[in-house]
């Protein structure tokens, strides 16, 4: 169903980005929303959760994100703190525009806190990346995801599997629908833009031959709290990090979390080789060049076992659990937790046989947000249409 005309009434559909994980997943939505359904009205709202030129402003270039029309700019803080300030700041906001339904995506406390305030509201919520669980309550991203399906009106999935996540937890099955994945055709679309890891180094002023070696090299990111707030996790990581490193060079990609605790923890010496490339946040396509062109990744991140499945690069995921266990059936994805001897037999493992090969799971084609936009689309027009008085 397509509209010439947005009935004024209906308000535009606010798209609320945050953290750096939201960013990729947005790009492809508004665009979707401007090729196929250009009568409907989006507004951008960045919450400011992340600011910095790292984690924020490179990526929105290399995403060709519009500018925010919206930026609260909370910055960081404790979860309370964080969450508290978006929701005090986005209130306001909602009351200004009076949306026709507000749009989050991803876990992030950003996603939580403008759907607990929309709900409240009276605005529907559209949760996109909904029903991945990891089942760890222990990590702020479930308790986030939980929460925002719980009050979704819409709930749009990445894999089939999430459905069944969501009825556990009495979710009505109307609500869900099965798109495919939103980051997967950001990664799609911007792949043959993606930089050659060899411009990556020299740029940030390292010498690229060491990529050159006959196992190429790993890429490394870490930042969720439980692997990198306490040196007692920390510590054991990096040590098996650099046993790693002198099978293959490693590529280091800190997050600012990671960067401030090795350095308060006195840690910088285990990460200081000439085996081992420690980089600032990369921008997208920088990031996606260093993935594409690896022997294999060694991560935490959510987003990383899903971008290395399609790009069918071999993952070793350093987590006790996955909210995404396509990666583990279908795709390159082994959960090897935080076990250093777990850690150099999969790492062995990759460089002897190569690795999982995996295929790309259903619906990770670059169209995901295609289907989203039009379903959308009709879903409003449908809920306007049933609440207008029948006289009109
Ligand atoms: C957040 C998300 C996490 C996501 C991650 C990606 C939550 C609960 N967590 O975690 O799901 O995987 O983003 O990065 O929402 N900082 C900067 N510059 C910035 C932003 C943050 O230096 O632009 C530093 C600050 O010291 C801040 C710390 O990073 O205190 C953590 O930032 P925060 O947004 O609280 O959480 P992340 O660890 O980034």
């Amino acid at each position: 169903m397509t509209l010439e005309r947005w009935p004024v009434e209906l308000g535009p559909v606010i798209c609320v980005v945050g953290a750096r994980p939201n960013f990729m997943k947005m790009a492809p939505i508004l665009r979707a929303f401007a090729a196929h359904h250009p009568a409907i009205p989006t507004l951008l709202l960045h919450t400011g959760q992340h600011y910095d030129k790292d984690m924020n402003d490179r990526l929105f270039v290399d995403l060709r994100l519009p500018h925010p029309d919206i930026n609260l700019e909370v910055g960081s803080g404790t979860h309370a703190v964080q969450t508290g300030e978006v929701m005090r700041r986005f209130e306001p906001v909602l009351d200004a525009h009076k949306p026709s339904c507000v749009l989050v995506v991803g876990d992030v406390n950003s996603t939580l806190a403008c759907s607990l305030v929309s709900v409240k509201k009276g605005v529907p919520v559209v949760h996109v990346e909904a029903g991945l669980r990891s089942y760890d309550r222990g990590m702020p991203e479930e308790v986030n995801r939980v929460l925002t399906d719980q009050i979704a009106d819409l709930l749009y999935t990445t894999e089939r599997s999430a459905l069944d996540n969501l009825l556990r937890e009495g979710i009505a099955e109307e609500r869900v629908r099965f798109v495919g994945n939103v980051m997967i055709d950001s990664l799609l679309s911007n792949r043959e833009f993606a930089h050659p890891p060899a411009k990556t180094l020299s740029q940030a002023g390292f010498d690229p031959s060491i990529l050159e070696g006959a196992n190429s090299y790993g890429v490394v990111t870490l930042h969720r709290p439980s692997n990198v707030d306490r040196a007692e996790t920390l510590q054991p990581l990096l040590e098996v990090l650099r046993r790693v490193s002198e099978k293959l060079p490693l590529v280091f990609a800190l997050h600012p979390r990671t960067r401030a605790n090795i350095e308060r923890f006195g840690l910088s010496d285990l990460v200081a080789s000439e085996r081992i490339v420690l980089l600032p946040p990369q921008g997208y396509l920088e990031m996606l060049g260093l993935m594409a062109g690896a022997k294999l990744v060694l991560t935490d991140s959510g987003g990383l076992q899903e971008e290395t499945t399609a790009l069918g690069v071999p993952c070793l995921t350093i987590r006790e659990n996955t909210e995404r266990p396509i990666t583990i059936d279908q795709g390159t994805n082994i959960m090897v937790g935080r076990d250093g001897q777990a850690i150099i037999d999969g790492v062995d493992e990759i460089l002897a046989k190569g690795g999982k090969r995996g295929r790309v799971p259903e619906y990770w084609d670059g169209h995901a947000a295609e289907r989203i936009a039009a379903d959308l689309a009709q879903w409003l027009i449908e809920r306007h249409l049933q609440a207008k008085p029948k006289s009109e």
